[in-house]
């Protein structure tokens, strides 16, 4: 991302936030008062917030519980319910009929659930599932195109206090399996299939593929009819969603589980080995994205529309689609196709139908649809929007001012969210009528958060300097863990600075105004369109092919996707351009169409150190046109270097 870097950091636009004494925290004045009150009684403030946002069970008497650091536990004594927390409290306070979910097909088919007609049905799904044995702490695996019929199933898990594992839609067969197994999930949830540029994208045929083959864990396979696409049916195992939901009574109690029982698992790329399954708990999970919608987004769930673009199938579907918006007793909007289905107006032709007021979406897709032109959103009434996100990788200020001036018409403040998969909600982030917002920056860290960036040695970097991005402090909604594996939770978050600080692996700056600027991965992550990808997991499903003796994997700049992937490959056999497609191909039966190399370059070595190690860095320069700057003196091979550099 060095284009992007470079102007970055050569940005000197700051724009004040607009007025509104309406909003929850109006100026920076509110701000640096909620800091303040977690410098001067950190777990007092957050067990007051807890106590005030989430109905309790049973209430808790230990806020943090940091005597097996870094396992750290938020509120554990209490008792909680998640569902209960995002649909009966709504109910019982007369908000039954509010719009909890509006659903738009990519047909044009639009439905209103109300919170009432939403926990009927979690309800009957609830009952559903224990009909077919699932008990509170079994594992539930989530493979649906974006209906409400995900959430609902999200839902019905935590009332009964299964764990859900959502799987992204797009995710092959094989990496179903990988995480059905690691799981060990006793239920999949499904669909026949789900729309996508106007044909069904088929998704109960990859879950039988993925069950052929081991998964000996899974019982039942629920199904929603939604695609209308044929499919197998295995008798005795698989089961209508519909008919199942309709045997069942609307009534199903919720039940009260420890604040700490884990809420769900979503598997993650790292640096290294399979996905790690990110585990998240109950109780902190909830009280952060309460709070996050209402500091971040300002949200008011009275009136405001509230449409994040993620999938469900990553944490941004998991917190902003479903768990924030309805545990704040707000609506939420629903998409299930492309952004580009039938046209690039699609978004705002949304935003203008359903009259959306808070707008969040990744930098990748604004890139996209700047390309396709201002005609498209001017065709559209975006006035009600009065705030706008984006999350998932860095904005180029190119975008960000794009965003805000023909999406926002330079109204609408724009709030530019990092956060991780692992830290269940947003960490550093303008408040949208609080904070001074420059394009391409963060701005600071979140009441309650304590980011930093710090040097090698864990020491916090002055004004104007770049570092490592690091949490100082414990927080509710951090990752509990890696799923069956403890060491490497504490290996890849922990280590680095011996148990003080949770190490994100991101690289930032900040500058002499102290706003955080986030400079991407500093591991061997890739940000592809804002997915998260490993690099060692696209070498391994390269290597898994007959043709393949060695891959590497690195990123080089992209301008719409943020890092596009480029694959260093070395064969045992002759090179030639099917092969190229065949591995494309191959890759996605591994992974999944996402993680599809862009370049492929035969070669017959890689370049390595005298001590056998990949010359990453090298790599990444080749990859990107870039004048190599490295010192190659000790690199075995010279002529390696030419052949890499030859283009498709
Ligand atoms: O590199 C950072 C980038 O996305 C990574 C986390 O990816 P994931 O767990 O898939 O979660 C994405 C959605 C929360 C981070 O380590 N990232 C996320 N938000 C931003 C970002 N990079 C720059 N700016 C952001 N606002």
């Amino acid at each position: 991302m060095s284009g992007a870097i470079e102007s970055v950091l050569n940005e000197t636009r700051v724009f004040t936030p607009p007025d509104d004494s309406a909003a929850r925290i109006p100026d920076m004045a509110h701000y640096h008062a909620l800091r303040k009150r977690f410098d001067d009684d950190f777990t007092g403030t957050w067990g007051e917030l807890a106590r005030q946002h989430i109905h309790w069970h049973k209430p808790f008497s230990s806020v943090l519980d940091d005597s097996d650091a870094p396992f750290f536990k938020w509120f554990a004594d209490g008792e909680v319910n998640m569902s209960e927390n995002c649909l009966d409290r709504h109910v019982h306070a007369g908000l039954g009929e509010r719009t909890a979910i509006i659903w738009e097909g990519e047909s044009g088919e639009v439905r209103h659930i109300s919170y009432a007609a939403l926990l009927a049905d979690v309800c009957r799904a609830a009952n559903a599932m224990r009909q077919l044995g699932i008990e509170q702490g079994d594992r539930v695996v989530i493979y649906m195109p974006m209906i409400p019929e995900a959430a609902v199933a999200m839902l019905a898990c935590t009332r009964i206090g299964a764990t859900h594992s959502v799987v992204f839609g797009a995710f092959s067969a094989n990496a179903l399996r990988e995480r059905v197994m690691d799981a060990g999930a006793k239920l999949v949830v499904t669909a026949d299939g789900g729309w996508r540029r106007g044909k069904v994208h088929a998704l109960k045929p990859s879950v039988d593929a993925a069950l052929e083959k081991g998964c000996a864990c899974v019982e039942h396979v629920l199904v929603v009819k939604h695609g209308g696409n044929d499919v197998d049916w295995q008798q005795g195992r698989d089961v209508d969603w519909r008919q199942a939901l309709n045997a069942q009574p609307d009534i199903c109690q919720p039940l009260a589980v420890d604040a700490e029982h884990p809420l769900f698992i979503l598997y993650t790329s790292g640096s290294t080995g399979s996905p790690k399954g990110i585990v998240h708990a109950t109780g902190g999970y909830l009280l952060w994205s309460i709070l996050t919608m209402q500091w971040v987004f300002d949200f008011r769930s009275d009136s405001d529309v509230f449409w994040c673009t993620a999938d469900i199938g990553w944490i941004t579907g998991h917190t902003y689609s479903v768990y924030g918006p309805l545990a704040c007793g707000g609506t939420t909007l629903m998409y299930e196709g492309v952004p580009t289905y039938p046209d690039a107006g699609r978004l705002w032709k949304i935003c203008a139908d359903h009259g959306v007021t808070v707008f969040y979406t990744a930098p990748t897709a604004i890139r996209a649809l700047i390309k396709a032109g201002d005609a498209w959103p001017k065709k559209h009434d975006l006035s009600k929007l009065r705030v706008l996100g984006t999350v998932g990788e860095p904005i180029n200020p190119e975008a960000w001012m794009w965003y805000h001036e023909v999406i926002g018409g330079g109204r609408c403040p724009i709030v530019d969210t990092w956060w991780q998969t692992e830290t269940g909600g947003h960490m550093i982030s303008p408040l949208p009528f609080a904070t001074a917002t420059k394009p391409g920056s963060a701005s600071f860290p979140l009441p309650g958060i304590f980011a930093e960036v710090v040097d090698l040695e864990g020491q916090a970097v002055g004004k104007g300097q770049g570092g490592l991005l690091v949490v100082t402090k414990p927080w509710p909604s951090m990752l509990r863990g890696i799923w069956g594996d403890a060491e490497r939770y504490r290996d890849t978050y922990w280590q680095k600075f011996d148990g003080r600080y949770y190490f994100a692996g991101d690289g930032a700056r900040k500058d002499e105004d102290g706003y955080f600027w986030i400079m991407g991965r500093v591991d061997d992550v890739l940000n592809v369109s804002g997915h998260r990808l490993g690099t060692m997991e696209i070498e391994s499903a390269l290597v898994s092919h007959a043709a393949v003796a060695e891959a590497a994997v690195v990123g080089r700049p992209d301008d719409i996707k943020g890092e596009a992937i480029c694959a260093f490959v070395i064969l045992k056999q002759q090179a030639s351009d099917d092969l190229k497609s065949e591995l494309r191909a191959h890759v996605a039966l591994e992974i999944g169409p996402i993680a599809k190399p862009d370049d492929i370059r035969f070669a017959d070595n890689l370049p390595k150190t005298r001590s056998g190690k990949i010359m990453r860095r090298l790599l990444r320069d080749i990859a990107a046109g870039r004048e190599i700057t490295q010192d190659i003196s000790t690199l075995e091979d010279h002529r390696v270097i030419a052949q890499l550099q030859a283009k498709d």
